[in-house]
């Protein structure tokens, strides 16, 4: 698939990963619509290139099927990123979940299907659609096994892309992200304990036994993999698990951010089990042996990546 210099649409490209993606197709000099309801964010973070007349901005729903081919025209390339991205909220209303996830992936696909787009780059979840894998690190061909109606929708997601790609020739790639964190997230581990250290320094609740052990990635990498990859696919279906080689507990994680906000005395609780909460999937680690032979690896360490990440969310909402 060629990104360079291309008309491509982004769903969800005012969100955290999106926004990213976005500066750096800018960069690569592509003509960018963005269509994101905002229910999750707001323009902050590519109103820049909205005021420089670098990207259009609409503003609309997944699900919309008159909105999303009114954002079609001349497209080569659609990064599918909108997404219900909360598992806890899956758990509690798998409706809600599937509607934006699901229906709004077939949405999109039936709209380039009708308006001969034949490109699409998916942010697919490689944790949460695995669920509770016994082969670590884990590969793509493992058998997703979802432990929550997030991970199943990204898994029933997958499948229609795969189904567009033989019925309609459509070319489709999927991202099975491990946690991406840096600027701009306000989701996952790093920023919950963030808050909660800000309202309460001396103590920290954490959720489960603080023993769950994952994966994660900076944004930046996980961008500039995401481009990578997608530069390299011809044609039919496609899967890359896209993470780091490290992974690291909870508890880590805790020490980490206590340190960095130069915390003293901080009590740690828990809430105890193996797991976080319902759907948490406690051990994540994903083989990225696929996406290194394609010339690929991760340039940011973990550490560093967690360090960069509070400093920002520092910077931006306040120290201690
Ligand atoms: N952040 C991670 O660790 C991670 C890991 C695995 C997969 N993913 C996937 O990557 C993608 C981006 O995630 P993120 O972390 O940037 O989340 P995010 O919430 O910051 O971004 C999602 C964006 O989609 C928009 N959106 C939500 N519902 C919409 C709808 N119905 N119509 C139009 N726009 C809608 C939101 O307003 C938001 O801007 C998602 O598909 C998510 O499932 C993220």
């Amino acid at each position: 698939m060629k990104v360079k210099g291309e008309k491509v649409l982004v769903t969800g490209g005012a969100g955290f990963i999106g926004s990213h993606l976005v500066d750096r197709l800018v960069d690569l000099s592509c003509d960018v619509i963005v269509l994101d309801n905002l229910s999750n964010t707001t323009t902050e973070y590519i109103q820049d290139h909205i005021d420089r007349g670098r990207i259009e901005f609409v503003k609309g729903d997944v699900r919309d099927f008159e909105t999303v081919e009114s954002c079609l025209d001349d497209i080569s390339l659609v990064f599918h990123f909108a997404a219900q991205y909360d598992v806890r909220r899956s758990v509690s209303d798998p409706v809600y979940d599937f509607d934006i996830n699901v229906n709004g992936m077939i949405n999109i696909l039936e709209a380039m299907r009708k308006n001969d787009v034949l490109n699409i780059v998916f942010a697919s979840s490689g944790g949460t659609l695995y669920g509770l894998a016994d082969a670590i690190p884990t590969p793509e061909t493992y058998p997703p096994q979802p432990i929550s109606p997030y991970g199943a929708s990204k898994a029933a997601s997958e499948m229609y892309i795969s189904a567009y790609c033989a019925c309609y020739g459509l070319c489709g790639v999927s991202l099975r992200y491990a946690n991406i964190i840096g600027p701009r997230s306000l989701h996952g581990v790093i920023f919950d304990f963030y808050q909660k250290l800000k309202k309460e320094p001396k103590s920290l609740e954490i959720l489960g036994d603080g023993k769950q052990k994952k994966s994660y990635m900076d944004v930046s990498d996980c961008v500039s993999a995401s481009l990578h990859i997608t530069e390299k696919i011809e044609r039919g279906f496609n899967i890359f698990n896209i993470g780091s080689e490290e992974w690291v507990t909870v508890n880590y994680i805790a020490k980490l951010v206590i340190n960095q906000l130069k915390l003293t005395n901080v009590e740690l609780s828990y809430t105890g089990g193996e797991q976080g909460w319902i759907g948490d999937v406690p051990l994540m680690l994903l083989s990225i042996s696929k996406l290194k032979d394609l010339g690929w690896k991760p340039t940011m360490r973990i550490d560093a990546a967690i360090r960069r990440y509070v400093k920002w969310l520092v910077e931006k909402y306040g120290s201690l």
